[in-house]
């Protein structure tokens, strides 16, 4: 009996003591905190930011085939060895195993580090990861998808759905589609995470939504827009997020202004937005269109991304409107691949107030379609119908996700690798800081007439400078412009730096912040090695070649022929140039590659090409008249700003055809500035003996007085107006003597009142008298043989103005020119007016006060 009581208060006792443990383990398991895992590591240890990572080991449920090792190769641009040097290599399927609260949403990162591990060869990895239910990833192989994006280490974020059971399965194999393939992992986050997706709106289909809530999303974006790159430890969401600059992802020219909360506005979360919604920083900067309601209405503020296809996205907006406190202020329409995602948004409406943020989401289906090249747009204009206070538009953050498609799966294919960069392990560290990712462009530069040039520039270092070029000084310059998607970047800025130094130069930090600098590898990854099959251009200076970077981004890429040894001098005079000016009729730079003795710029690619193929020598069609006169006008403004809109004045020092590029509207932009050089305000003796520019449209007087001028830029052009009229080449030596050099022929045409007998012949028909007058003695005044008779560069534009408008509407041209016509004062202004509207960027910083009223005013709204 006694012995039957004492057994039954050990069963209660034992049963009381089980009970508790499981209650323990309850309340452990409610609150697991973020468990992040260095994989392959035998002990903890602190990345550079200071965040413990923990060994994997028991977490793996079955290790026998996994194997730890130690990456042989640090590349420079990895944020921290740890967790990427270690990494866990896995020869069959093996499992980890992590307690997790029930039906809560977690978070899992994934870190990839593909380099030589054990012998192994990176190429030689692919692998799947399944974590519960869904795939991630399927045949991955992250050394291909590194290469492609140009990045040493990939970060791939997934949001999973809440599940019942307490456990989290991630599974990892090698891909059974190659034989002796493994995989490998070097890092793995998990954090718990609250639901915050809701249904979203489906684009296009104005009564449905997309249910988020139960799938699992892949983060391909998280940007803060408008301001700065936030590293995971000042998330304050908790989540150790990681937020990049917008910048790189802003397409066109138009990429409107940024601003920033002032200190004393509060920014107050309300019940439905939350720290870990988006932190603060995320909500205190925005990007708005600008100043000028005019230029806003006709143009839409525009991001692109790289997605894959056959998927559906949801593509989250944050807001807080922090300049602005009435309804109807500023209201806008957001369009999403093309289609109107919400009409007439109005912050202030939706938030009730200012300096509460909101968020809003919409979802997208992305098809195969071949016009879509796997992009997805993003695009904002105010909403006129509307007629709001300011027409303007306002963005301060944005989320990518991609949903799981009906399978359960996430896994995208592997990008199509094209030639491999040679050295590649070496070259993959890259670059930091802005890209004007224009995605059209051209850069058709020079072509022909080499025969003309005279000393046409350049290039290359045999002096590498190994100046440390410190970059976290450039502020803008640290930025991590890359996108998660695929991805991760370049991450916090001091190991980038050291990755980056040996490539620097001595180009001021200014240059460096605006514009970015590539690896070679990306360089030759982009131009698939230099092939000969991409040149679009030839001229003294090297070649240019067709390109891609950022997997789809055409550029014009200009190599210099690393035969020269001169031009060091003009190619970073380019680049500082280039890369402080912005303006919609000037090729922009996008960055420039300076490594092993090659020194390459980046531009925009032009797709239209060169003026001059369209004038004569190509198969091109026919350009019309008044498209002719239109590019003249658009070349004129061009180089107007860069004759007085800048600090300083810069002369061109070789207009000509060949350097006036179009893009795919037929807008004109003035190319090559290699040869440009300041005007008074800089020293400029060391240039002003060696005769630059190109024959048939040489400055007498710049050969007499060998003293350059804006003048010279109007002599210049001045032929080639009559290169458009006549469609010759300046100089032809095949002719007889008196028609060599056009300059010449034409005015003596003219004085002689045949002018009509040199006239394109495909133009018959087509010009007003009127606008033909005005237009042929517009170029006469341009070659004046004095420059101080030519006219300035102001004044051809808006006597080309007129001409066009004789042209279209020779009735009213006569209003034009009684309310317009102006004394020479009011002629500036006017001037300035077309700038303002054209100048949509505004990014020139001035003191000068002749013509910087205009842009200084856009330089403050920036106020970064
Ligand atoms: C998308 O789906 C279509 C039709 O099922 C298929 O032909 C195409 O290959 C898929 N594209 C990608 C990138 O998976
Ligand atoms: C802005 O984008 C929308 C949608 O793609 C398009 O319909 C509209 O024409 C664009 N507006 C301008 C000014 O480019
Ligand atoms: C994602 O997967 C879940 C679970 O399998 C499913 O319920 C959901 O519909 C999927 N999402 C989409 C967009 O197909």
């Amino acid at each position: 009996m006694k012995t039957k009581t004492l057994i039954l208060f050990y069963v209660i006792l034992l049963f009381t003591i089980l009970n508790k443990a499981e209650a323990q383990s309850k309340i452990s398991q409610s609150n697991p905190g973020p468990y992040i895992l260095a994989c392959g590591a035998s002990s903890d240890a602190k990345d550079s930011d200071g965040r413990t990572w923990r060994s994997d080991s028991k977490f793996l449920s079955s290790s026998k085939d996994a194997i730890t090792a130690t990456a042989q190769y640090q590349d420079p641009s990895l944020p921290s060895a740890v967790p990427y040097m270690t990494a866990r290599i896995f020869t069959s399927q093996s499992t980890y195993n992590i307690s997790v609260p029930k039906n809560n949403r977690l978070l899992l990162r994934l870190h990839f580090y593909p380099s030589i591990y054990s012998n192994l060869n990176p190429n030689d990895s692919y692998f799947g990861v399944i974590a519960n239910e869904f795939t991630l990833l399927k045949n991955f192989s992250a050394s291909i998808t590194a290469r492609a994006l140009t990045q040493a280490y990939i970060v791939r974020e997934f949001s999973l759905s809440p599940s019942q059971s307490g456990n989290l399965n991630v599974t990892i194999f090698p891909s059974s589609q190659q034989n002796g393939s493994y995989a490998f992992v070097n890092g793995i986050e998990v954090f718990t995470m609250p639901d915050i997706f809701l249904p979203a709106a489906l684009v296009g289909f104005s009564d449905q939504t997309v249910d988020v809530g139960s799938s699992c999303l892949q983060t391909m974006t998280r940007l803060n827009v408008g301001g700065q790159y936030i590293s995971a430890i000042n998330d304050s969401g908790g989540l150790d997020r990681t937020w990049y600059d917008d910048t790189p992802y802003l397409f066109g020219a138009a990429s409107g202004v940024t601003s920033q909360a002032d200190k004393d506005v509060k920014i107050q979360y309300s019940n439905d937005v939350t720290e870990s919604i988006a932190p603060l920083n995320v909500y205190r900067t925005a990007r708005s269109m600008g100043p000028n309601g005019t230029v806003n209405k006709n143009y839409n503020l525009t991001w692109v991304f790289q997605v894959d296809a056959n998927f559906t996205y949801v593509v989250r907006f944050h807001f807080c409107e922090f300049q602005l406190d009435k309804l109807n202020q500023r209201v806008f329409d957001i369009f999403v691949n093309n289609q109107t995602a919400q009409p007439s948004a109005d912050v202030i409406a939706w938030a009730g107030s200012p300096g509460v943020p909101v968020y809003k989401d919409y979802a997208v289906y992305v098809s195969d379609q071949p016009d879509y090249d796997e992009e997805l747009w993003v695009a904002m204009h105010p909403s006129a119908s509307m007629k709001p206070e300011y027409y303007d538009a306002i963005l301060n953050g944005l989320e990518i996700f991609k949903l799981n498609d009906t399978e359960g799966n996430l896994a995208g294919l592997n990008p199509t690798p094209s030639v491999m960069p040679t050295g590649a392990e070496k070259t993959k560290e890259f670059s930091t800081s802005r890209s004007s990712n224009s995605a059209h462009v051209i850069g058709g530069i020079a072509g022909g007439a080499a025969g003309c040039v005279i000393a046409f520039v350049v290039i290359i270092v045999i002096t590498r400078k190994k100046k440390n070029f410190n970059r976290s000084k450039s502020g803008s310059c640290s930025g991590n412009w890359l996108p998660i998607y695929g991805s991760s970047h370049t991450s916090t800025s001091k190991s980038t730096i050291s990755g980056r130094s040996s490539a620097g130069s001595h180009l001021s930090s200014l240059a460096g912040g605006l514009c970015r600098h590539f690896s070679l590898g990306e360089i030759k990854y982009g131009s698939k090695n230099f092939d000969e099959s991409r040149v679009i251009g030839v001229g003294g200076f090297g070649k240019v070649y067709k390109g891609v970077i950022d997997g789809g981004t055409k550029v014009a890429i200009k190599r210099s022929n690393p035969s020269s040894e001169q031009g060091v001098n003009e190619f970073e005079t380019e680049i500082e140039m280039l890369s402080k000016l912005r303006h919609k009729h000037l090729v922009s730079l996008i960055g420039f590659c300076e490594e092993q003795g090659e020194m390459i710029l980046v531009y925009d690619y032009m797709a239209n090409g060169t003026l001059r193929e369209h004038l004569y020598r190509g198969d091109k069609p026919c350009l019309s008249w008044k498209k002719r006169l239109e590019i003249c006008i658009g070349a004129a403004k061009g180089l107007h700003y860069l004759h007085t809109g800048a600090k300083y004045t810069i002369i061109h020092r070789d207009v000509k055809t060949t350097n006036i590029l179009l893009d795919e509207n037929w807008e004109a932009k003035v190319s090559d500035f290699g040869l440009s050089k300041t005007g008074p305000n800089l020293n400029q003796t060391h240039v002003s003996t060696m005769v630059k520019g190109s024959f048939g449209y040489l400055d007498p007087e710049y050969f007499r007085r060998q003293q350059l001028t804006e003048k010279s830029d109007v002599y210049s052009f001045g032929v080639v107006l009559f290169e458009v009229l006549c469609a010759r080449p300046a100089l032809n030596p095949s002719l007889p003597k008196e028609q060599v050099s056009l300059a010449d022929w034409a005015l003596s045409c003219l004085r002689k009142g045949e002018l009509g007998e040199i006239i394109d012949p495909r133009l018959e028909g087509q010009i007003n008298p009127e606008c033909l007058e005005k237009f042929s003695e517009t170029a006469e005044k341009c070659l004046a043989d004095h420059g101080i008779e030519r006219p300035s560069m102001g004044d051809v534009l808006w006597n080309l103005e007129f001409a066009l408008q004789l042209q279209e509407n020779p009735d009213q041209a006569a209003n034009f020119v009684a309310v317009e016509k102006p004394d020479h004062a009011a002629a500036h202004l006017q001037m300035l007016r077309i700038i303002d509207e054209d100048n949509v960027l505004g990014e020139e910083e001035t003191d000068d006060s002749s013509s910087g009223v205009v842009f200084s005013q856009m330089v403050n709204q920036r106020g970064r």
